[in-house]
């Protein structure tokens, strides 16, 4: 059993040590260092863990960090604000199973653009005023599961369930992708997406410095991903071992080879039950903190229905680049290309107005295998602020 399930499992069974935790009013340091921990099992892009503390009694500060992930994903910081939300909301929920509330005050101070939040920690009274304990022990089970789903259709109550939850986070929303004709759609959307994947030479290379081609570079790092955890296969395994190199990759492009990469992300999207896209009210930092929130608490949720997720957020991200900092970011191929595809996009979330709701992650979920191997995170200590 994992530490974390044994801690759980021990709680559980004797209530009167939350008693005499709360006793004193007082959030221990052990507790503190336990939200943190529980915090940064947080997804984010490429593992990139962009985040930092700094604790004091009672209190936690979340901070963005800004070199973690400087890729051209990372549109204005907005993939790693995404994870910053979602580590709050897993520190919020493993709070409450201390019986501990969490106040989030997003964004406090105009003079530190990189503090998130401020996170204040009272003991309640009355555990009824708690309701999301339940997710606790998704927050360690939670993974990214690259393996082609199961494509039977998930019960309409388990969906409809989330969305109840996830209104406990005004300005959010979540949009479920169910029906098999738009679920093709969308597959072909993000086929051609993904192209600009392994067109695009920084984020090639970006791809290239998180994989960890071997056991020894992932426990050193801690960070990114072991080879298997991208499912790839032998096959696919060979070809990222021979494609690290970019002046490999430009001649294999020229070839048409390197779609293999996209039309994995096809098939992925096919074998699915579903997809979803989480959108929020607007374009600023705390509705992406808010947004990071919704996609972690959406995701606990269907872990905890042994579902499968994998966030496919070319999409998104670069849907987000156009919109900000305007098409001259794209090639004028990839300009085309990208025209098309947003009309036939906009049109599946015809409710939706792209122009001023902000994109936050599309996902895929379903039924599958447990993945063959998880990502790392680093200690806690390496991300407190001295
Ligand atoms: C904002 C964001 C974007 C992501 N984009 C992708 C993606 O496009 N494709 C993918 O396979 N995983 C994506 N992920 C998943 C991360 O790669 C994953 O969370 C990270 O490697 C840690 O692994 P874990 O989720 O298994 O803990 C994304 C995660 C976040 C938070």
């Amino acid at each position: 059993m994992k530490p974390e399930a044994a801690f759980s499992k021990m709680m559980k069974n004797n209530p009167e040590l939350l008693e005499c935790l709360s006793s004193s009013g007082i959030v221990s340091d052990d507790i503190i260092e336990f939200l943190l921990k529980a915090g940064i099992q947080a997804p984010s892009g490429d593992n990139a863990q962009p985040w930092k503390f700094a604790s004091s009694k009672n209190k936690i500060k979340v901070f963005l960090d800004r070199e973690a992930d400087q890729s051209f994903f990372n549109i204005n910081q907005i993939a790693s604000i995404i994870s910053c939300g979602a580590v709050i909301e897993n520190i919020t929920i493993a709070a409450s199973f201390f019986g501990i509330k969490t106040d989030v005050n997003y964004l406090p101070d105009k003079n530190c653009e990189n503090l998130m939040a401020n996170l204040s920690f009272s003991f309640v009274k009355d555990k009824k005023e708690i309701t999301k304990d339940s997710l606790f022990d998704s927050i360690w089970k939670r993974n990214t599961n690259r393996k082609f789903y199961n494509k039977s259709s998930v019960h309409s109550s388990i969906l409809n369930d989330i969305k109840l939850l996830i209104s406990s986070l005004p300005g959010t929303s979540i949009h479920f992708v169910t029906e098999k004709d738009a679920i093709k759609r969308l597959a072909k959307i993000v086929y051609k997406v993904d192209q600009i994947r392994t067109q695009n030479r920084s984020l090639h290379e970006h791809l290239n410095s998180m994989i960890r081609f071997t056991d020894q570079e992932a426990q050193i790092k801690r960070d990114g991903f072991p080879l298997k955890n991208l499912e790839a296969g032998m096959a696919g395994e060979l070809f990222l071992k021979a494609t690290k190199s970019w002046q490999v990759m430009d001649v294999l492009n020229k070839t048409g080879i390197s779609k293999i990469a996209a039309i994995h992300s096809y098939q992925g999207i096919l074998n699915s039950s579903g997809v979803a896209l989480i959108f929020v009210d607007g374009l600023d930092k705390e509705s992406f903190l808010k947004g990071g929130r919704t996609l972690e608490l959406s995701w606990l949720a269907l872990t905890r229905q042994n579902l499968s997720v994998q966030p496919m957020t070319a999409i998104t991200l670069f849907w987000l680049r156009w919109l900000i900092k305007g098409k001259d970011e794209f090639s004028k191929g990839q300009q085309t290309l990208l025209a098309l595809v947003w009309k036939d996009f906009h049109e599946i979330f015809a409710d939706v107005d792209f122009n001023t709701n902000g994109t936050v992650v599309l996902f895929r979920f379903g039924i599958s295998d447990p993945v063959s191997i998880g990502t790392l995170r680093k200690n806690v200590e390496d991300f407190i602020l001295q």
